[in-house]
């Protein structure tokens, strides 16, 4: 599905960045789309409805009445629209949007909407990354809106930092993968993941070996997911029958807890998220028989040893790495996770309880919790590729933060 035909309502607000704004219609018009533009009253101080109608082929509207006594309908507006795109988004506007604060037609009008919403924030280096603004993107994005992060730069100001909205390239991009299912765009683009999935086998003998029932379903779908959103993918799973859907993503099957360690820390310096979904197999055989242990005797002890933590040392030798870890549990489970999340020095933890109906490592959906040193939130029951898409929108919050 292209861009062509599709109906894309543009709300400027008064950003300097406005003037970038013109690019995007000029783009999305040259490729078919119906584009209505609307405006804050502020954002007229710095593009003219007479530059935006002429590139968008359409009136456009800052106010809710129009010349000769007629009306701005809001909810037409927003009902019309296939997307709404907020471009640039300035923290006043954003701050309105996730407050209620519907004092113009663009707000009027987003409350309207039932279509997807995507905001371009445009601000000031300070006022980016000032905690009212990060808690706004916050919430916006838990209504489900997506964010088109703002890229770094020279600022208007002169200061240098992030701020500056995304160019037009970037935005038409993330409504184009939009509409052709690759959502959200391209959003961990530059970042590398690195995601342990599957069980380990520890081998008894030849033929023998201590694993476990994890499908690897959880860790595949994370690893198509942020394959999707751009990142470069290195996903190390033990055995498992998954099949992988994206040809980007590269894979490395191990079988035991100590081959996935030596994997993991082939790339670890590397990587920017590390996401471990792997059931590593906590101990296995101190010996591994040379021939298959025949059944002679009654009773056959076998001595295990412990394994090594993976995700443990990981966050032993955390720099930079943003960690993710998982916890199954049948009891006392915030407790045991955040435990969990502590003693591996981890930034967020994925809890799923044996407990749920559905959830865990056999079922193909899951009913997960997460946790950070500061924050909890819960999820409904879902299939793993809707799991995925939450894990990482919210890894994307924290990395915002
Ligand atoms: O301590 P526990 O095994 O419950 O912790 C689960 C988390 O630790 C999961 O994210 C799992 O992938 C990871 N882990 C690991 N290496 C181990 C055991 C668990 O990476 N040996």
């Amino acid at each position: 599905m292209s861009i062509s035909g599709k109906k894309i309502l543009i709300a400027v607000s008064g950003g300097i960045a406005a003037y970038k704004t013109h690019f995007l219609i000029r783009d999305f018009v040259k490729k078919g789309a119906d584009v209505q533009v609307i405006m804050t009253p502020d954002a007229e101080q710095f593009v003219t409805k007479l530059s935006l109608s002429t590139l968008s082929k359409k009136p456009v509207y800052s106010d809710f009445y129009g010349d000769n006594g007629t009306w701005n309908s809001h909810v037409e507006l927003a009902l019309w629209a296939d997307i709404m795109m907020i471009a640039p988004c300035t923290a006043n506007t954003l701050s309105k949007m996730v407050h209620g604060m519907c004092d113009n037609l663009v707000i009027a009008t987003y409350m309207s909407a039932k279509c997807p919403v995507f905001i371009a924030p445009a601000m000031d280096l300070d006022m980016y990354i000032h905690p009212s603004t990060k808690k706004n993107l916050k919430l916006a994005e838990d209504f489900g809106h997506i964010i088109i992060p703002a890229e770094s730069g020279e600022l208007a100001s002169g200061l240098i930092g992030q701020g500056r909205m995304a160019e037009p390239e970037t935005i038409y991009t993330a409504v184009e993968n939009y509409f052709t299912g690759n959502i959200p765009a391209k959003s961990l683009e530059g970042k590398t993941v690195l995601i342990t999935a599957g069980p380990t086998y520890e081998a008894i003998d030849p033929v023998r070996f201590i694993g476990n029932h994890s499908s690897g379903k959880m860790g595949f779908s994370l690893a198509e997911e942020a394959s999707k959103r751009g990142a470069k993918v290195i996903l190390i799973s033990g055995p498992s029958a998954q099949v992988l859907k994206d040809s980007n993503v590269e894979l490395y099957k191990v079988t035991s807890a100590r081959e996935m360690l030596a994997k993991v820390f082939e790339f670890y310096d590397k990587i920017d998220i590390g996401i471990a979904s792997a059931a590593v197999a906590d101990y296995a055989p101190k010996e591994v028989a040379k021939e298959k242990i025949k059944k002679n005797d009654d009773n056959l002890t076998i001595e295990l040893v412990k394994n090594p933590d993976i995700l443990k040392i990981m966050g032993e030798k955390k720099t930079h790495q943003f960690l993710v870890g998982f916890a199954l549990e049948t009891q006392n489970e915030e407790e045991n996770a955040k435990g969990k999340l502590e003693k591996k020095n981890l930034d967020m933890i994925v809890l799923n309880s044996l407990r749920d109906e559905g959830a865990g490592f056999k079922n193909d959906t899951n009913k997960i919790k997460i946790f950070t040193k500061t924050e909890k939130k819960e999820f409904n029951l879902k299939s793993k590729g809707d799991v995925a898409r939450d894990i990482l929108n919210f890894v994307e919050s924290q990395l915002l933060k």
